[in-house]
């Protein structure tokens, strides 16, 4: 649908800036936007042309469309005459919501569930809670910017350990107390799974405790789906499982488990349920409606895995540095922005879609290409990736990528 343009005469210029803002402007965006990027936006491509394959989604079993969830969101949306739009906090239990929340808490083995409006909102309204001035928080240095952002809101101490580094994290604690100790199961930019048992062994030494972000694994591992804690047989000895439902759900959501006695404390303290409206009832359908499909989905799941293990190989025969990570979610790290840039348009020109990942979500000169595998993936459109990728690598030489130094150095060391 198009939006039809309302015709209108020059609106007046807006006020000047202070210099101040209009220095930092400079300073952090557009000196990057002319010097790297060349006056293109880094993250916005050519549109992707018909027939390319898409692999800049999270849409990891290939759930958008069902007829079973898209029907259920209609008949929530034609039957709901008398919900309120209004802040989580005022929600009543016999809202869809809490049937949703413990139909999640169910599958992922815990005692209770909260349902939050995004995983951004789930991680910053959790760690606001659990945290304060006094409680050392120790953040993986690759968890989601969501996560250090709760600690912020905490008003924590946030320290990062190295990235998937238990005795790094050990030894920090040593220094700084127990606190909470925060990763994901399932790195957003890499792919490397967590070692969650070392982690939960030194969180429970310690008296510590964990939070770990299930996004890119809810659905996707352990049995029916449950996730990365639940194939591990981990889910009762972490404290709290959080994730974006905009992942495997394909929805607009997130969640964290929680012990049931902390309810109430939630609902009056987690800022994001008290001043931002909740979820939709035909949302939530939505959500439910995609819980039942994701538990059965194992035969999607094992495509999805198949993929990713075949993929993963060619991508290493073909010469990507792509060991620093092993699940569906595959990083081409080419470095510099200009080079993820040149990478990106060789694939899309192609019919390859990714998406580059830069500066705030990776450190500067660390900006990648990232390929995001799903269970609807054909056997020809994996053929046509793994072609692109061998031209591409005859181009680009990926052997010689910063990364693929780094890999050496440290096999050689
Ligand atoms: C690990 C992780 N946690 C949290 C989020 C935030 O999720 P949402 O998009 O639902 O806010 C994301 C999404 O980027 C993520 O990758």
């Amino acid at each position: 649908m198009n939006v039809v343009e309302i015709p209108r005469a020059a609106p007046p210029a807006e006020p000047s800036l202070p210099p101040a803002l209009a220095r930092r402007i400079e300073r952090e965006f557009a000196a990057r936007w002319r010097d790297q990027w060349g006056g293109r936006f880094i993250l916005h491509g050519q549109p992707p042309r018909a027939g390319a394959v898409r692999l800049d989604g999270n849409d990891y079993l290939a759930v958008t469309g069902h007829p079973a969830i898209v029907n259920a969101q209609i008949r929530a949306l034609r039957a709901d005459t008398e919900s309120v739009v209004q802040s989580g906090v005022f929600l009543l239990d016999h809202h869809p919501a809490r049937a949703f929340e413990k139909a999640m808490a169910a599958w992922l083995g815990k005692e209770d569930a909260f349902l939050c409006q995004s995983g951004y909102a789930a991680n910053l309204g959790l760690l606001q809670i659990i945290a304060d001035e006094t409680t050392p928080v120790y953040l993986d240095s690759l968890a989601h910017m969501s996560l250090w952002e709760g600690a912020r809101a905490a008003k924590a101490p946030a320290h990062a350990f190295r990235h998937n580094d238990p005795v790094h994290l050990e030894r920090m604690i040593a220094t700084h107390g127990p606190g909470v100790v925060v990763v994901d199961s399932v790195y957003s930019t890499t792919g490397a799974l967590c070692p969650l048992r070392e982690i939960v062994e030194i969180v429970e030494r310690t008296g510590s405790m964990v939070v770990v972000d299930e996004s890119h694994s809810m659905g996707t591992h352990g049995p029916a789906g449950a996730g990365l804690c639940a194939q591990l047989g981990l889910t009762h000895r972490v404290h709290f499982i959080t994730a974006s439902l905009a992942k495997a759900f394909a929805g607009r959501a997130g969640l964290f488990t929680a012990p049931a006695s902390m309810r109430h404390y939630i609902q009056i303290s987690a800022y994001p349920n008290i001043f931002s409206s909740s979820l939709l009832p035909h949302e939530i359908a939505g959500l439910a409606a995609t819980l039942d499909v994701v538990r059965a989905a194992d035969a999607e799941r094992g495509r999805l895995h198949a993929h990713t293990r075949r993929v993963r190989e060619a991508l290493a025969d073909a010469g990507y540095p792509i060991a620093h990570g092993s699940e569906q979610i595959i990083a081409l790290e080419a470095g510099s922005e200009p080079a993820a840039m040149h990478l990106r348009d060789v694939f899309e020109e192609r019919g390859v879609i990714g998406a580059i990942f830069c500066a705030p979500a990776t450190s500067r000169n660390r900006a990648m290409l990232r390929l995001t595998l799903n269970a609807g993936l054909t056997g020809s459109e994996l053929d046509h990736v793994e072609q692109v990728a061998r031209e591409a690598a005859s181009l680009l030489q990926p052997w010689d990528w910063p990364i693929a130094r780094r890999q050496r150095a440290k096999a050689g060391a």
